[in-house]
């Protein structure tokens, strides 16, 4: 049993060992064997096949791996590293065999940036996503540190535990969203220096132990005099900021074309829309936005790398954060829905008599109304292709007892994360009742149909389709002539050849 478990040590050691030389990972394990590998670089030195490594042997070239030699035909040599030592099972006492696993590299990274910003004179937040397994099944670190600009020889600096927050419920694949919420216990930055925000991200363990590897990365890099202590107390630019979902496929543009119009409309001028192309805008989607991002109403981000990496639906909650935390100060109220979805307010209210009335909450939801993609009224067959789809979509799906999606809104200064159909990481109060008030029709798999939709038609109130029963319900229908009015107001008649 005893020289089993010594034998394990061994390997493990060797193990180790390895690992160390490359990771430059625990410190303390480090300076145990730092000895042993000096010598060993020393030996390294009079070794015929590896001369190109540095003659130095500081410590420095101890800890930093050995680049590989760039050789003349690089398709034909081997990579110049060593390779990890074969694990042999071993027998136990009572004929066991002892089995071994041997660790080689790591298949997912440990982080991957996307975004970082100030969300206060002492407060950050780092958005990025990480391996999945890592966060679920260990106990990751990250440590945030602020580094001041070298003023006079001198760049000081400070530390904070970076705290995480996981915003995605689960849903991550590969991948699972991380915000690093880096709060420092006095204001940083703010001495006309600049500085960087550095994070240090360990494995710590991650499952297995015997490995802490910590890597470090600038997350934020301030020039002198670039921060302005007063915009986390000035009134916003904006009431409302719609922050959309990654968009994908193959997109109908007069469908988008109709979704921004209409609210552009709903919100007013006191509004901004910021869209995620996640490889959805294709060039005739581009020319129905290009109208309104010209008039000032839309802002577009080209997304498309994340899709290197397996996330929740094309990384959606990391959007969603990014967007949070971007325009966190821009804006009093922050909408999170997607482009097949229609907000809308019962008669009497406007945008900013209602959010005045809900000013006293953080969050609120949104009440779905699931509308038919498919069934239109009877009269508009023949002509349906040149309606709108929220003018002749007008079957509103009443089965009952069935949990629907909701959307919502926030005030982003009270956020500190979040995600698709609520954030959970609010400081103050949620209101869910908003029924009679505000709710949103949704048109489920209409946004990336490029033809017609009307495939049913019907000339009752009432009818069952597919089990489902349905009621007409025409209430965005009535609204579509003052909104095609809206936008040939507003834009001209750019649009008005748009297709499906
Ligand atoms: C690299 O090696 C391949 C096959 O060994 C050879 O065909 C090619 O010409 C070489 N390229 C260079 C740049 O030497
Ligand atoms: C980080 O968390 C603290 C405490 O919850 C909060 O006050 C601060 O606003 C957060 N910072 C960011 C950037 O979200
Ligand atoms: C550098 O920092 C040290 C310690 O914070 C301080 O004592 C020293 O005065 C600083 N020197 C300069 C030139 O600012
Ligand atoms: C900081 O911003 C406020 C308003 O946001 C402005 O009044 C002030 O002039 C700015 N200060 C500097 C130094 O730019
Ligand atoms: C409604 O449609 C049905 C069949 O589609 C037809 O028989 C009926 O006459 C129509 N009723 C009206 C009032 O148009």
């Amino acid at each position: 049993m005893h020289s089993t478990m010594a034998k394990e040590k061994e390997t493990k050691e060797k193990g180790l060992f390895v690992g160390l030389a490359w990771s430059c990972g625990d410190m303390k394990l480090l300076l145990t064997f730092l000895f042993f590998l000096c010598s060993l670089a020393t030996i390294i030195q009079f070794h015929p096949y590896l001369t190109s490594v540095p003659h130095t042997t500081t410590l420095l070239s101890c800890l930093v791996p050995p680049t590989p030699e760039p050789t003349a035909n690089s398709s034909s040599t081997s990579v110049a590293t060593t390779p990890h030592p074969m694990k042999r099972d071993q027998m136990g006492p009572d004929s066991v065999f002892k089995r071994s696993f041997n660790p080689i590299g790591s298949a997912a990274y440990l982080f991957i940036q996307m975004s970082a910003y100030r969300g206060g004179t002492n407060t950050f937040a780092v958005i990025g996503l990480a391996s999945k397994p890592l966060h679920v099944f260990a106990k990751p670190q990250f440590k945030c540190e602020w580094i001041d600009n070298p003023d006079n020889g001198n760049g000081s600096s400070v530390s904070a535990d970076g705290y995480k927050i996981l915003p995605d419920w689960g849903y991550g694949r590969v991948y699972t969203v991380v915000v690093v919420n880096c709060t420092f216990e006095k204001p940083v930055g703010l001495n006309s220096l600049g500085g960087q925000l550095v994070v240090h991200a360990s494995t710590n363990g991650g499952g297995d132990r015997d490995v802490d590897s910590v890597e470090s990365f600038v997350a934020i890099e301030e020039e002198p005099s670039s921060v302005n202590g007063s915009v986390f107390t000035a009134p916003p630019d904006y009431d409302y900021l719609y922050c959309g979902s990654p968009l994908y496929g193959n997109l109908s543009p007069q469908r988008i074309r109709e979704w921004i119009v209409y609210h552009v409309k709903l919100f007013g001028r006191r509004a901004h829309f910021v869209i995620y192309d996640a490889g959805g805008i294709h060039a005739a989607v581009m020319d129905v936005l290009r109208p309104w991002i010209e008039f000032g109403a839309v802002t577009l981000h080209d997304i498309r790398d994340q899709e290197r990496f397996d996330g929740y639906y094309h990384n959606q909650f990391l959007v969603v954060n990014d967007c949070l935390h971007r325009y966190r100060f821009n804006t009093k109220w922050m909408f999170f829905f997607d482009v097949d979805e229609f907000v809308y307010l019962e008669p009497g209210l406007t945008i900013d008599s209602l959010l005045k009335e809900l000013e006293g909450y953080t969050q609120f939801t949104i009440e779905q109304m699931p509308m038919s993609n498919k069934i239109c009224l009877a009269d508009d067959k023949g002509k349906s292709w040149r309606m709108w789809g929220f003018e002749k979509l007008v079957y509103r799906d009443v089965k009952r007892g069935i949990r629907r999606d909701r959307k919502y809104a926030i005030q982003p200064r009270y956020a500190f994360a979040t995600g698709v159909h609520m954030s959970q990481n609010i400081a103050g109060k949620s209101l869910h009742k908003t029924e009679g008030r505000i709710k949103y029709f949704h048109y489920h798999g209409t946004i990336a149909n490029r033809r017609e939709p009307c495939a049913e038609f019907s000339n009752t109130t009432e009818l069952r389709f597919d089990r489902t029963p349905y009621m007409l319900d025409e209430t965005l229908r009535r609204l579509a002539g003052s909104i095609k009015r809206f936008e040939l107001k507003t834009i001209g008649d750019r649009l008005v050849h748009t297709r499906q």
